[in-house]
């Protein structure tokens, strides 16, 4: 066995699963599953759990029941994540989801670390424009940045904060990979990180 996978079990034996929260186009996704395959660990798309449950896309739900509707589908199949899938693991929230009280408090409930991928509304709006996903809650630049603003001060609540508006995908995964293989993340009970 190489010592990378050695670490990897390791580390895995008292990690934390990683969420990672942050607005629309923060990039939760594509670092989630960098992270995962850097870790060993399974990757879960909470937004893509919910449209393979449904058998719809978002969009379409939001266009057939309306937004409370959803925030009900996404806090029951947060639950079910936390409940019925295998830790530690890796997990992209959709971005209005660690906004939601009700979710934040369950994430912390079960301990898990979460990683708020930080970045300007500007960064965020191009990069959204540049993504063929149809994205309900992207309407106009002022409307996105008024959502952009009220959430931001809840996601400044996760565990960590990192920039990434100046870091490419595979930095940050990096990074934070290496932070859970010291152990940076292990063993701890919630809440008792320092946000950095
Ligand atoms: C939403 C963001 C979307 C998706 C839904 C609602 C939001 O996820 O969950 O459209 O409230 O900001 P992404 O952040 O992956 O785009």
């Amino acid at each position: 066995m190489s010592n990378t996978t050695d670490s990897h079990q390791r580390s895995a034996g008292s990690a934390r699963s990683v969420f990672l929260v942050g607005f629309m186009g923060s990039g939760k996704s594509c670092v989630g599953q960098a992270l995962a395959l850097r870790l060993g660990w399974p990757f879960l798309d909470l937004d893509q759990r919910i449209e393979q449950r449904a058998g719809r896309t978002v969009a379409q739900i939001f266009r057939d029941e309306g937004e409370p509707s959803f925030r009900r589908m996404e806090h029951d199949e947060l639950r079910n994540v936390l409940l019925n899938s295998p830790h530690p693991q890796v997990v992209a929230l959709g971005g209005g989801a660690f906004a939601q009280a009700d979710n934040a408090a369950l994430l912390s409930a079960h301990g898990v670390v979460s990683v708020f991928l930080d970045a300007p509304a500007e960064v965020l709006w191009q990069r959204c424009l540049d993504d063929p996903q149809e994205r309900p809650l992207r309407q106009t630049f002022e409307q996105f940045e008024a959502l952009y603003r009220g959430r931001r001060v809840h996601y400044l609540k996760a565990t960590r904060r990192i920039d990434s508006a100046n870091q490419g995908v595979e930095q940050i995964a990096s990074d934070l990979a290496a932070q859970v293989q010291a152990g940076e993340f292990s063993g701890r009970e919630p809440g008792q990180e320092k946000m950095r």
